[in-house]
């Protein structure tokens, strides 16, 4: 039934040819879905979220363990303590989510006290190879038997607990679902909970509410649950607090008291055993209120039979249709490479969420987006490739944003929890609304994007940890960030002086492009502003590895107000140095170090080779830092670093690049990504790596390199037009991955980047590869234009 309809969409929303002539037996066992492994990234750092989602799904539902625990669940052999339905996906630091788990259990005699109720008392193993996940599924069996799976709503979870293979408890068969007030982080700082069962009907309700803290934002959060239990004959319920329990009063209120001490507390539901069938927890989830989260679950899962395989087949629904737009042609390529793509598109999806009637801060018919878990990440290629993928999706994102600065007077920077993440660097929600703009997504309100961006570009909001930019005075004057900056006008981590100039450089320049489309008398202003970066440009500053000069010269350096240089090592903050953030170890560059930012100039790549001495000293400075372990390849900087030989004509080495980190660095093994997902980070370098159009968001360019298949194919949702780009002489062991001509729509095309017109208008893009660099692409004509160019500047933004 489901692949039927899978063959059916595919049919009508890709008319390939080739896919016509398939046999419906054939789109069986091409189902993408099985593609799709949600379990890679699950250990060493990915931190994806590995459970139960739709797309762009608030409730997202899985088992929550004790170690690796930034989205909820990992296959780093920790134990299990709950199973919970709201995280966040490939996220760093402090977990995120992961409110109010439940977890089922069946205690030991008939005395309500002898469960388990303490985290580190109820943390248990699972059965090795019982865990399977799919897009809409998880399932894993604990070690004691009890057989779990779950899926989800839009703002609801079903979880499904088999009690007929557990182990009995010590002679009692009454199974158990207590929940906990609590979250993943364990910073609830108060919460309620009230527990009312019918012994008659059999069903029982929990409900409630906590408030938390953002797992790297400012404030705090209330969540809100409504969980309907049933399955069986309720034999007793109640609240429980430490590990001690009673059936009165059906009523708790926790607050962090003496030493902001954390109580652990929540209610459960017994069941009188044995039971004939699985135990079915319905969990509403809310940002609003507890009766909005009783509502979202009656609504989307209707009772009092709960069906958990219609709900996992509506879930699958949902995902084959967001991946219908593309289409492969393999050419033999292996199946782990078709597993690594589609894994990847899958994981573009799970975040930014659609918490749309769920904002707790201001009414509005516009649509809200949450977990934009930080647009640092997001701009460079996720978001890009949502346009690509799902524009008019893209489009509400954007609206969204605007949304946000239109009633907190601020663009987002991160955003989690409906709180205000941290700002890492610049104000980048400019770069994404730009992008936005080149790529002519729709129904967008450029006047006031366009007021937005001025507004990050012009005014120093008081707190810039969370929005806008920190020394806007100095910006303005002295036209870098100088190090050590005396600024009494906002307060924010007073770090990260080179990487904040360099970001606010190209914010500015993106502002500079949409002043000009819009017809806006700054954009010269903003131009000269986007030049900031070469400040801080130290010509004769060289740089050592253990006391070996690496014989480069030329380096950005920190410069104090006064004009004299400061000092960082180029290779502090790099991975043969300590590690960077906001908190540890602030430096002058941020995450990343001044070896790799020196590539970061997005829009000016052109100057960057002349000022480090022309194209040769440039390949042989990216060669060095690509393979001296410099480069950081698990961190979103390192991406553009990987297409710049496109801008010395050397588009081939670009192409051995991608192939010397896709698959060794990001492939299909549990623990196949170099570093945190990011939301999708990661996965969506991987995806326009393997289609071979890498974006520079903000500007209309796309590097080419050759797709790893055959050919990909894209529809583009607002026209319907189909864009191929296609290998001849494909190798499917990548030996020939050098283009040596191409044709777009039949003719000859020598450029070695294209515009987003390629998806919007459906363009034939036909790459004929060898297996050694050839002339195609290196003409100075023929590279992507750059800011300072004599055919860039100003037409650049224009394209
Ligand atoms: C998991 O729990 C078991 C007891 O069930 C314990 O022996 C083991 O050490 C725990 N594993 C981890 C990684 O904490
Ligand atoms: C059964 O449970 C009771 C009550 O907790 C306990 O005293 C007893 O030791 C348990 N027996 C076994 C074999 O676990
Ligand atoms: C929070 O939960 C408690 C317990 O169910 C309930 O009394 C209270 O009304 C809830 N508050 C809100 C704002 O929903
Ligand atoms: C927790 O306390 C704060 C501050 O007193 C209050 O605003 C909030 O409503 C409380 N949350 C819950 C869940 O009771
Ligand atoms: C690749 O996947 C197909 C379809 O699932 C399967 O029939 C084939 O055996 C796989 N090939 C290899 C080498 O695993
Ligand atoms: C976002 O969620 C709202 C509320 O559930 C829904 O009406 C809307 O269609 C969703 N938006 C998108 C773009 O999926
Ligand atoms: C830089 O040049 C010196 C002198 O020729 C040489 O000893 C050193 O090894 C070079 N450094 C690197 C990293 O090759
Ligand atoms: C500029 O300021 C720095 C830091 O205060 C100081 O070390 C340096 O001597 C000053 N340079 C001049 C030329 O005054
Ligand atoms: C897969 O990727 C991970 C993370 O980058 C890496 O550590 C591992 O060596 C890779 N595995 C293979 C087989 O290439
Ligand atoms: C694209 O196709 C859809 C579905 O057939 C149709 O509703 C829509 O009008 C088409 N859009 C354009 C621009 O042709
Ligand atoms: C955007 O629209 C303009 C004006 O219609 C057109 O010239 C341009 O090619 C379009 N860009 C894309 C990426 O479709």
């Amino acid at each position: 039934m489901v692949y039927i309809a899978y063959y059916t969409c595919i049919l009508s929303v890709l008319a390939s040819p080739l896919l016509a002539r398939k046999s419906a037996r054939q789109a069986v066992d091409n189902d993408v879905l099985n593609w799709v492994d949600p379990l890679i990234g699950s250990q060493n750092g990915g931190n994806v979220f590995a459970g139960a989602t739709l797309p762009y799904g608030m409730a997202k539902a899985v088992a929550d363990v004790d170690g690796e625990n930034t989205g909820g669940f990992s296959t780093d052999g920790s134990n299990i303590t709950g199973f919970s339905a709201l995280h966040d996906s490939g996220t760093g630091g402090n977990p995120s989510l992961g409110n109010f788990p439940i977890f089922p259990q069946i205690c030991p005699a008939d005395d309500i006290d002898t469960c388990k109720f303490l985290i580190g008392a109820r943390a248990t193993q699972y059965k090795s190879g019982s865990v399977q996940a799919r897009p809409g599924f998880f399932r894993v069996t604990l070690e004691n038997g009890i057989h779990t799976e779950m899926t989800v709503s839009e703002h609801a979870a079903l979880f499904r607990f088999d009690f007929s293979q557990a182990v009995s408890g010590n002679g009692s068969t009454n199974p158990m679902i207590m929940l906990d007030l609590t979250d993943l982080w364990a910073s609830r700082q108060n919460a309620s909970i009230s527990v009312e069962a019918e012994d008659s009907t059999g069903t029982g309700r929990m409900k409630g509410n906590g408030t938390f803290l953002p797992s790297f934002g400012a404030g705090s959060y209330m969540a809100y649950f409504c969980l309907d239990v049933g399955g069986g004959k309720i034999k007793d319920s109640g609240v429980w607090v430490n590990d001690r329990a009673g059936t009165e009063p059906k009523e708790l209120y926790v607050t962090r008291g003496f030493n902001n001490f954390y109580l652990q507390a929540g209610g459960f539901i017994r069941f009188q055993g044995p039971l004939t069938g699985p135990v079915l927890a319905r969990m509403g989830l809310s940002f609003i209120s507890t009766e909005q989260a009783c509502q979202n679950a009656e609504r989307e899962i209707p009772g009092p039979d709960f069906d958990l395989e219609s709900l996992v087949t509506s879930a699958e629904e949902a995902w084959r249709e967001k991946f219908a737009p593309i289409s492969i042609e393999m050419g033999g390529a292996s199946n782990s490479s078709q597993t690594n793509f589609w894994s990847a598109v899958y994981r573009t999806m799970i975040s930014p969420q659609n918490y749309t009637g769920e904002n707790p801060h201001w009414q509005s018919a516009e649509p809200y987006f949450d977990s934009f878990y930080c647009i640092w990440d997001m701009w460079r290629v996720q978001l890009p490739f949502l346009t690509v993928l799902d524009p008019l999706m893209m489009s509400k994102m954007v609206r969204s944003l605007l949304d946000t600065y239109k009633h907190r007077g601020w663009l987002p920077d991160c955003m989690m929890s409906t709180c205000r993440g941290w700002t890492q660097g610049g104000s980048d929600a400019d770069n994404v609304l730009v992008d936005a703009y080149v790529k002519n997504l729709t129904g967008i309100d450029w006047n006031l994007a366009y007021e937005a961006i001025v507004n990050d570009a012009e005014n120093e909001p008081l707190e810039w940890s969370f929005q806008g930019r920190g020394g806007l005075t100095s910006w303005k004057k002295l036209n870098y960030i100088p190090y050590l900056d005396f600024d009494p006008v906002g307060f924010g981590t007073n770090s990260r002086s080179i990487s904040r100039t360099l970001e606010y450089a190209y914010n500015d320049f993106n502002l500079a492009t949409l002043a000009k489309a819009l017809g806006k008398d700054t954009d010269k202003k903003y131009l000269a502003r986007a030049a900031n970066w070469q400040n801080l440009f130290k010509s004769d500053q060289r740089s050592s590895i253990n006391g070996v000069d690496t014989n480069f010269t030329g380096f950005f350096q920190p410069k104090y107000m006064n004009g004299t240089w400061g000092y960082q090592d180029p290779i502090a903050c790099s991975p043969l140095a300590e590690f960077c953030s906001l908190t540890s170890n602030p430096s002058e560059t941020f995450e990343s170090s001044a070896w790799e930012y020196m590539f970061f100039v997005p829009h000016d790549v052109g100057k960057v080779i002349e000022l480090l001495g022309e194209e040769e000293t440039f390949l042989r400075r990216l060669e060095f830092f690509h393979t001296s372990g410099l480069a950081d390849i698990g961190n979103e900087p390192v991406f553009l670093t990987v297409y710049m030989p496109h801008y010395a004509g050397r588009p081939g080495l670009s192409a051995k690049r991608v192939h010397s980190y896709i698959p060794s660095s990001f492939n299909t093994s549990y623990d196949g990504l170099p570093g945190n997902d990011d939301s999708g980070a990661m996965a969506s370098f991987t995806i326009l790596s393997m289609i071979g159009l890498f974006p520079n968001p903000g500007q209309n360019v796309y590097f080419i390199t050759p797709p790893f298949f055959q050919s990909v194919s894209v529809v583009n949702q607002l026209t319907n037009a189909t864009a191929t780009i296609s290998n001849v002489n494909f190798d499917k062991d990548y030996k020939n991955i050098y283009i040596q001509s191409a044709k777009l729509n039949g003719k000859e095309y020598s450029k070695n980047w294209i515009g987003h017109e390629f998806f919007t208008q459906g363009w034939t893009l036909e790459l004929v590869l060898g297996d050694s660099e050839s002339d195609w692409g290196t003409k100075v004509e023929d590279r992507p234009p750059s800011m300072s160019d004599s055919q860039g500047g100003m037409e650049m933004m224009m394209q």
